[in-house]
């Protein structure tokens, strides 16, 4: 669809009140597909591609270099676009960054928040110094080598092999171009932290027991900080807990949803 800020392409399912999944790095919208195909009656679930990945184009942001505040602004362009004000924002990892820097821009929009795998604080000395290298390898030699780095952290030693294919296809796809600029929008990112105790929504904080990327004591961080906020620990799940549990993690989110109504 057409927005004020360029095509941004989506998946939604379900019709009723708009709840926006934001898809992790290096993903796209493809990877809430059982969380579409599980919305509860009245709800409605819409996946954005972000820039670059899945059927949204990269192109060049007005403000230059991409940012989390980039994607947010998309993000925030489509719902202009698609005559949504308020909805359930959130997201799974490098989509929880998004939904804290949409929090930061728009925080009106917010009827509540889903914190998925993911983290407050910026990336760590450390943390920066892999992203260099995984740059590098993505430079020499694409994206099935940045699957078979990434592979070992993202899913539990459990992962069925249907759930390891999905998810290096799901990296495999992705758009070089694309992958090294949500790298650069990585590790640019700030601490959310301080924002944490703004989020006066409720919140919805979902984390795997196995993820060993934004583990379990991160969640709990933000669960201590989030005034009203719920955490659902997921048994036998890495870190994208919702392809690798879609029932469980489908359950928790329909739970809280109604819980809300
Ligand atoms: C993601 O799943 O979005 C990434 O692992 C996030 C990160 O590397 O910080």
């Amino acid at each position: 669809m057409a927005t004020e800020r360029g095509d941004v392409a989506w998946l939604e399912a379900g019709s009723g009140w708009p709840v926006v999944l934001l898809h992790g790095f290096p993903f796209h919208a493809e990877m809430w597909r059982p969380q579409l195909l599980a919305a509860p009656e009245g709800w409605r679930f819409i996946a954005p591609d972000l820039r670059g990945f899945g059927r949204t184009p990269l192109h060049p942001p007005p403000e230059g270099a991409i940012t989390m505040d980039t994607y947010a602004a998309d993000v925030g362009a489509l719902m202009d676009a698609l005559k949504i004000e308020e909805a359930v924002i959130g997201g799974l990892s490098m989509g929880g960054y998004v939904a804290f820097a949409m929090f930061r821009q728009e925080p009106s929009r917010f009827t509540s928040m889903l914190l998925a795998d993911t983290k407050a604080p910026a990336d760590t000395a450390e943390g920066r110094a892999g992203r260099v290298r995984l740059r590098e390898i993505l430079a020499q030699q694409g994206p099935a080598a940045i699957a078979d780095q990434m592979l070992p952290k993202l899913l539990s030693s459990d992962a069925s092999r249907d759930v390891v294919a999905d998810v290096r296809g799901l990296i495999e796809t992705g758009a070089p171009a694309a992958i090294d600029a949500a790298i650069g929008a990585l590790m640019k990112r700030p601490d959310s932290t301080p924002d944490l105790p703004r989020i006066t929504c409720g919140a919805l904080i979902v984390v795997g027991d196995h993820d060993a990327i934004t583990p379990p004591s991160d969640a709990e961080v933000m669960q201590r900080a989030i005034p009203r906020s719920r955490l659902a620990v997921i048994p036998g799940a890495g870190h994208v807990s919702n392809l690798e549990q879609p029932t469980a993690f489908s359950r928790v989110l329909a739970d809280f949803l109604l819980s809300r109504l």
